[in-house]
């Protein structure tokens, strides 16, 4: 290796430097150059989604804004992984970043001889507004990756004013879960515009509003979305949606947006479509005032497209992804829980609730429940948790007879 301070790292089909004394740092915005290897799900799940999307939206020509490509590794692998690539922008703020994506391409032998590649070292807002400036003679980009520290909030806009408006793909990260998961419930007000709530199934709320909070910012830039694949991984939240256009089309997606009633002491919960000042003041079930609470505006729609699913889990297990057997698990409890109500109940709380000391297995819970004529699946939300269209007490009585 020529330079001492660069340490050799392998990643799929790709390998990359990164800093020495990076290694030893918890990733952070503290390092030379961020890389996290806990997001390799992330990248893994982002190749197969491009080519899912390249298939079956006949995209043959793919331009691809990768906003903020760190050591440049999301990049890298997507052109050595994704098939169609005509022209990659790959960018970071940092210079240290964009010195490092340089020695990462020559690392990989990739140049602009079978694709054109794009370094700069912007503002990721400042370089959507150059690049739209350049789109009426250049094409405009069909994919844009955002994966900012924190929320993306800032970034959405200026993305929507220069992707591709019919059947373009946004795929957007969020690493502020305790935000979205209602932790700090003013901070997700001020930078999502929507009220989270702290619940057993934060995830899926958090999921929820940060998708209506892109739809949104596509709605005031004449575009809609469709959520292609949301899912959740150890501490972040990536969201992949493609776009369209026309008023029809985008007013008819409204009826996906509402809230999430849930009541603290008996457990309801359940959606709401209607004004927010519709909202019950009291749970319809127990009656208390007091437990009655909201979430939202978000999505109330479906979170995942079942095609999309089920082309990325083709395409997964034909490869040999790190993060193959994760995604497999993941992606098929995200086909499970996309056609159940909003909602899950985590069963080790709920063991915990109702004092049983053995928890049963979850099949076993799911497996009566639909015996008994419900619905019922796994989430990728949280894998100790069960969706299902039962109410919270006879879920109880459930899991005590099962004990018996
Ligand atoms: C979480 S890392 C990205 C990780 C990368 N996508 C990967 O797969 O390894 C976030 C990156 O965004 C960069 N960044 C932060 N703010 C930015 C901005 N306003 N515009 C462009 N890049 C930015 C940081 O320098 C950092 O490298």
């Amino acid at each position: 290796m020529e330079n001492m301070d660069l340490i050799l790292k392998k990643e799929a089909s790709s390998e990359f430097y990164i800093h020495k004394e990076d290694t030893n740092l918890i990733p952070s915005k503290s390092m030379n150059v961020f890389y996290n290897k806990r997001m390799i799900i992330n990248r893994d799940i982002s190749s197969l989604a491009i080519n899912a999307y390249a298939t079956i939206f006949k995209q043959d020509e793919l331009v691809i804004v990768d906003s903020m490509a760190a050591s440049g590794i999301s990049s890298i692998r997507m052109l050595k992984e994704c098939k169609n690539i005509k022209k990659m922008y790959i960018n970071d703020i940092n210079p240290e970043a964009v010195k490092l994506i340089d020695q990462n391409l020559k690392l990989n032998n990739l140049n602009n001889e079978n694709f054109q590649i794009e370094i700069t070292n912007k503002d990721a807002n400042l370089l959507f507004s150059e690049i739209k400036g350049t789109s009426k003679e250049m094409r405009k980009p069909n994919i844009i990756s955002i994966d900012p520290f924190g929320t993306p909030n800032i970034y959405i806009d200026s993305a929507f004013k220069v992707i591709q408006k019919v059947d373009g793909l946004m795929c957007i990260t969020a690493t502020d879960t305790a935000v979205l998961f209602g932790v700090r419930p003013n901070v997700c007000f001020r930078k999502y515009l929507s009220k989270p709530l702290h619940t057993e199934y934060c995830k899926e709320i958090g999921a929820r509003i940060l998708i209506y909070f892109i739809c949104r910012i596509a709605n005031i830039n004449k575009s809609g979305i469709i959520p292609l694949l949301t899912f959740y991984s150890g501490h972040f939240l990536r969201s992949f949606s493609l776009v369209f256009k026309g008023k029809r089309k985008i007013t008819e997606s409204f009826k996906n947006y509402g809230y999430i009633l849930h009541c603290s002491n008996c457990g309801y919960r359940a959606t709401f479509r209607d004004n927010i000042l519709k909202i019950p003041k009291k749970c319809p079930i127990c009656q208390k005032i007091e437990s009655l609470d909201y979430a939202g505006p978000l999505w109330i729609g479906k979170i995942h497209e079942i095609d999309f699913l089920k082309e990325i889990l083709a395409l997964n297990k034909n490869s040999n992804f790190p993060c193959k057997k994760r995604i497999e698990k993941l992606l098929s409890y995200a086909m499970d829980e996309n056609f159940m109500p909003i909602s899950y109940y985590n069963i080790h709380r709920l063991c915990q609730d109702i004092k049983i000391p053995s928890i049963p297995k979850l099949k076993d819970i799911i497996s009566v429940i639909k015996e008994k004529g419900y619905q019922c699946s796994r989430t990728h939300f949280d894998f100790l948790s069960i969706k299902s269209d039962l109410d919270l007490p006879t879920l109880k009585n459930i899991i005590i007879e099962l004990q018996k």
